[in-house]
């Protein structure tokens, strides 16, 4: 991987912990329940791409951005945590570690994930209280994240994605729009936060959007098939449980080869979103990497 790129993801590694350094002995185990799961073994996908498209907008100061970064991990880490609760896939193991209620039990982690999606939007306020940006693109930061983490996003995606497993005929058009929520949502507003937090205009954070969609697209589609062809060593979560939950996805609709097929298709229309970036070589290094990723 790109030095630069690794140079980035360890200043993110750096930043995610401080949160959990301050709460009371009272309610300590909360804290310790939202730090087991963020820590370690996660890609760092999306805030990596915040801090990308910061820098794409040609900004050099990384760390005015990420309060941003921290905010999207912070909430990519609760659903994961909630993903993984029996009521919805029901997965023991996550990041190559037992899943959060397997440790802390089904409540702190339902809690855990409440506590995570909050610290979200604390994160970026606090960071603009204190003078790192301003209130208007704190404000423009935390709707956009809001609009795009809820329920006309991420939420609703799962909604459908839990509705889906009792059907055995979801269309290609509906698959899209799942994963579009479900997990494009998500990508997308991490693409654009690195622009917002760079106060780069409007046209500039729709391409940043549009960028996301694909590769969020790409994303799902690639996370879908490493479900069927990779193994819990690489992946640290199992393996087959799309098939196991009765899972609608575009590998049981469209067989493996299609589906790389896909994933390498979405990537380069992503690629097309990235002309209006002045310096755009590590973003597109970056797609290219997640497109062949094995984990
Ligand atoms: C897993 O996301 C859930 C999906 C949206 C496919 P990641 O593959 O980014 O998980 P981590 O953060 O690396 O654990
Ligand atoms: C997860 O999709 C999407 C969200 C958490 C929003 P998956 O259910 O496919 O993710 P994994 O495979 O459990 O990581
Ligand atoms: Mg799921
Ligand atoms: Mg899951
Ligand atoms: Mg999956």
């Amino acid at each position: 991987m790109n030095d630069k790129i690794q140079e980035y993801s360890s200043l993110i590694e750096n930043n995610l912990y401080k949160y959990f350094e301050t709460s009371l002995p009272e309610y300590k185990i909360l804290f310790d329940s939202m730090e087991y799961s963020v820590k370690n073994g996660g890609k760092r996908v999306r805030p990596l791409l915040t801090l990308l498209f910061y820098t794409a907008c040609g900004k050099n100061d990384v760390l005015k951005a990420m309060p941003m970064a921290e905010a999207v991990e912070y909430i990519h880490t609760y659903s994961l945590i909630h993903d993984d609760l029996p009521c919805m896939d029901d997965d023991d193991f996550r990041r190559g570690k037992p899943s959060n209620h397997k440790v802390f039990g089904e409540a702190i982690a339902l809690l855990a994930g409440d506590g995570l999606l909050t610290a979200a939007f604390e994160r970026i306020s606090t960071w603009s209280l204190a003078g790192l940006y301003d209130a208007e693109t704190c404000v423009k930061a935390i709707h956009e994240l809001s609009v795009y983490a809820g329920s006309r996003g991420m939420i609703g995606g799962q909604i459908i994605d839990m509705q889906n497993e009792e059907k055995d005929d979801v269309k290609f058009e509906s698959l899209q729009l799942m994963d579009n929520l479900k997990t494009g949502c998500l990508i997308s507003v991490a693409c654009a936060l690195g622009c917002i937090a760079a106060g780069a205009d409007d046209k500039l954070i729709d391409s940043a959007k549009i960028f996301g969609e694909k590769i969020g697209l790409a994303f799902q589609i690639k996370d879908d098939i490493l479900d069927v062809t990779s193994s819990f060593e690489k992946l640290g979560k199992m393996t087959g449980s799309d098939a196991n939950n009765n899972k609608s996805t575009y590998v049981k609709l469209l067989g493996i080869e299609k589906c790389e097929e896909l994933v390498k298709t979405l990537t380069n229309e992503a690629m097309n979103a990235l002309e209006a970036f002045p310096d755009n070589d590590l973003i597109k290094e970056y797609a290219n990497y997640l497109a062949d990723r094995e984990y």
